[in-house]
């Protein structure tokens, strides 16, 4: 009997989505209440703390339609500022096994960054931020690792921290060292969470260095063969996970890749995709109205082309990832380099680093 109900009421939901073509039942859903949406993920937020100065951390419960992560992936969450809608990519710090399908966000509010900024001012419980699925293939295997390395440094210790959390839900016996950087003792993020999990298990030894302060850590300066000699003895054979800023990554890279362990170093690796060019594409001027800059469309990227002008838009992956490039486009047409479809809707989002414009084009920053 439940199962034909249940039969019943998704044939009628499959009905209403056909009669309300072309916006779909979640645009509706979405006027009554956001979380009710079906097909998109929304997350509401349910809890905000300020560990640091510059970071907000978000508790969100996300709609039905999340199907959970991995610990190490990001999400793309998106947040209306001033009628835009913004999105920018984020891991989740708490574990993958989180009973509730609570999900944990800890974001840094860059000076540059719009969306990282406007969380950290704003964000308050009830607040509906939209989520996508989790992506990244920056995880640990199902068979885990016997000894397992996990450096991180800043705001980058949230997918690591996600991986200790999910190993420490598990059980997982074997040996873990977490070498976590920070500039003073003020910028360590979740220390007294760190604190209790090596309290509670035995196996697992957290190890604090700051870059800036000369005292009050277990190591002081930055990463270095003797850091990590002193913290994981062991490191020979342990799977390393890494996350943090670039001078950060690259030190762990060398350090490592000098013993010949690149092989045991897992970093969130992007490949950068084939992006399709097209030559009759350059020409017209290209105007950022903000800044009033206009010059000659020369059929690169517009992060590019805005950047050989002497503007400095935000951006991070380059790639078309992470979404910090986005700007409005308020007329023309731009090809998505990734995909090679054409755009020419006014007053749309677009992605800078793999819009190539197709003659005239206006954004609006
Ligand atoms: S999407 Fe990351 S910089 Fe463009």
């Amino acid at each position: 009997m439940t199962a034909l109900v249940a039969g019943r009421t998704r044939r009628l939901a499959s009905l209403a989505e056909a009669l309300l073509t072309p916006h779909g039942m979640d645009r509706y859903l979405e006027l009554v209440n956001p979380m009710l949406v079906r097909r998109e993920i929304r997350g509401v937020v349910t809890g905000v703390r300020h560990q640091t100065a510059d970071t907000v951390t978000l508790t969100l419960r996300p709609s039905r339609a999340w199907r959970g992560f991995t610990a190490g992936q990001y999400v793309r969450v998106s947040v209306d500022i001033n009628g835009v809608r913004r999105t920018r990519c984020y891991s989740p710090s708490c574990s993958q096994h989180t009973r509730d399908g609570r999900l944990e966000l800890t974001v840094k509010a860059d000076p540059q960054g719009l969306v990282s900024r406007y969380l950290h001012e704003n964000a308050e419980p009830g607040m509906v931020l939209g989520l996508s699925q989790p992506d990244g293939g920056f995880t640990m295997p199902d068979d885990r690792a016997e000894r397992t390395l996990l450096i991180s440094g800043g705001s980058g210790i949230t997918p690591v921290l996600s991986m200790l959390r999910t190993l420490a839900d598990e059980g997982h016996r074997g040996e873990i060292v977490f070498l976590h950087y920070a500039n003073t003792a003020d910028d360590v993020l979740y220390r007294e969470e760190m604190a209790q999990l090596s309290a509670q298990h035995p196996n697992v030894r957290v190890v604090l260095a700051y870059t800036l302060a000369k005292k009050g850590a277990d190591l002081h300066g930055f990463f270095s063969a003797k850091h990590l000699k002193s913290a994981a003895p062991a490191y020979r054979d342990a799977q390393t996970y890494l996350c943090g800023p670039k001078p950060l990554m690259d030190s762990v890279r060398e350090v490592l890749g000098a013993e010949g362990l690149s092989a045991q170093l897992h970093t969130e690796e992007f490949t950068p995709p084939a992006l399709r060019f097209n030559a009759e594409d350059a020409k017209g001027q290209i105007r950022f109205a903000h800044s009033g800059k206009e010059f000659a469309n020369s059929g690169k990227p517009l992060l590019e082309q805005a950047e050989d002008a002497g503007l400095s838009p935000e951006h991070g992956c380059r790639m078309g990832i992470c979404f910090s490039c986005t700007k409005v486009k308020t007329s023309g047409c731009v090809r998505n380099a990734k995909s090679g479809e054409l755009s020419d809707d006014e007053n749309v989002e677009i992605q800078l680093c793999i819009s190539v414009p197709v003659g005239d084009v206006e954004i609006a920053g």
